[in-house]
């Protein structure tokens, strides 16, 4: 039986992602772009919107809505024209929560709501920030996999980030608001626009910033999008949403097949499952409980381990936030999230180790990809501004470290630069810039 510190190295070693191992990657990323573009069989769905980069011109008052996982918000955003903007009104609200109103619990992402109840309730919360005399133009920020028909019409694909509402796969997402706003007498909207995140944070990126090609997203999800200008695939040319968490050319571990057969849906968003919010804190969780199986770490608390979802992705950022000698936040987390009430110091910085090595190579994964996109987009890697968004990117301690460190290692040595700017408010600022812009 190996000791904690030998398991710890062999779980550091298969979780390095080396320069090599990311270069391998990131061709194979850029083969699967290739592929998705031309309709073959590939990981990645290549998804054209219907918008290009922003002229900075745009200006004026739009409304704005996200719906990304969890959370749905609503905006009254002022665009004043060269990437600056101004937030009038917002308003953010739960879609599975407590109404204090009725009383009761709900649930919009679970399979007994349907999206007409989903949008019904995202409509009521809109009329709480809307004038009845004021005519407004809409942008939707909607985070799913869709197959654009129109600016405004948006086909959802399947559903990700183990949302389950049902009713609203192989449907027209723009119809179903558009059915709500009128049900509920919102004459005085329109809806403009429909876009993916990432699509939103490319848009909120090159308001400023016209270098911004790639826009990307690492939060609950992980996305990425840029912008296509060669005519051989697209009629003009395109922000292309790749549905970069469904990647599949990785080096998995046995804790990622695990994850992923307990996952909602097997099989897919595989790179996901790896990079991002929604999986993180459950790899930890399941490295650590078959370390605990093995007898390495936290021997008697095996069955508090075993309890899926126990451990979070926000718990990963408190382990790595732990500044104190002794790990005392971690110990904290331990004994109030988990009931672990006794630890060893080495069995804590045994999880600080492990939540470290998981982070770092999601960083890797990412990183790879970008370069991936980058060599299609430009292989001697000109100017280029890289729009992140998302709570891991901007509030994970090292995420963008070691995000940056990874690209900069790849990109050594080549003419001009590659900057990762973090977007904060991209979904809502693209959202009004696509409802203000001509269509394509
Ligand atoms: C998931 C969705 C994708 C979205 C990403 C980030 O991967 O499929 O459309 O961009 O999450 O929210």
């Amino acid at each position: 039986m190996p000791t904690l510190d030998q398991a710890i190295t062999s779980l550091q070693q298969q979780m390095n992602i080396s320069g090599e191992k990311r270069r391998y990657i990131s061709a194979a990323f850029q083969r699967e772009m290739g592929k998705g573009l031309v309709g073959e069989k590939s990981s990645l769905k290549m998804l054209p919107s219907y918008f290009t980069n922003p002229s900075g011109q745009e200006k004026g008052i739009f409304l704005s809505l996200d719906l990304g996982g969890t959370n749905g918000r609503v905006y009254l955003l002022e665009l004043l024209g060269a990437g600056d903007f101004k937030i009038r009104e917002a308003l953010a609200f739960p879609l599975k929560g407590y109404d204090q109103k009725s009383a009761g619990f709900y649930d919009f992402t679970a399979p007994s709501a349907t999206g007409e109840d989903m949008f019904d309730f995202i409509v009521g919360k809109l009329k709480e920030i809307i004038r009845q005399d004021i005519v407004y133009s809409l942008g939707l920020t909607f985070s799913y996999p869709c197959n654009q028909e129109g600016p405004d019409h948006a086909v959802l694909l399947s559903w990700t980030k183990e949302i389950k509402t049902a009713g609203v796969v192989g449907r027209n997402v723009g119809q179903i608001l558009t059915a709500a706003l009128r049900k509920q007498q919102v004459n005085n909207v329109t809806l403009q626009a429909i876009i993916n995140d990432t699509v939103a944070v490319q848009l909120a990126g090159a308001y400023g910033q016209p270098d911004c090609r790639i826009g990307s997203i690492i939060g609950t999800g992980h996305n990425s999008c840029y912008l296509e200008t060669t005519g051989n695939y697209l009629a003009k040319p395109a922000i292309v949403n790749i549905e970069a968490g469904n990647f599949d050319k990785l080096p998995f571990t046995m804790y990622d097949q695990e994850l992923d057969m307990h996952s909602n849906q097997p099989g897919v968003q595989l790179m996901e499952k790896m990079v991002s919010g929604k999986y993180l804190g459950e790899l930890v969780r399941l490295i650590v409980l078959r370390f605990s199986e093995e007898g390495l770490l936290f021997k008697s608390f095996f069955s508090q381990l075993s309890t899926p979802g126990i451990f979070s992705t926000q718990d990963i950022s408190k382990v790595l936030g732990d500044n104190t000698k002794e790990l005392k936040t971690i110990n904290k987390l331990l004994i109030q999230q988990m009931g672990i009430t006794t630890s060893a110091y080495e069995e804590r910085l045994g999880v600080y180790k492990i939540c470290h090595a998981v982070q770092k190579r999601a960083a890797s994964l990412v990183a790879a990809s970008y370069l991936g996109i980058l060599d299609r987009i430009d292989c001697s890697y000109g100017s280029h501004v890289i729009a992140v968004d998302g709570s891991l990117y901007n509030k994970m301690p090292g995420y963008a470290k070691y995000l940056n460190e990874a690209l900069g290692e790849d990109i050594k040595g080549n003419i001009g630069t590659v900057t990762v700017k973090a977007v904060q408010e991209g979904s809502a600022l693209g959202a009004a810039l696509a409802a203000a812009r001509p269509k394509y």
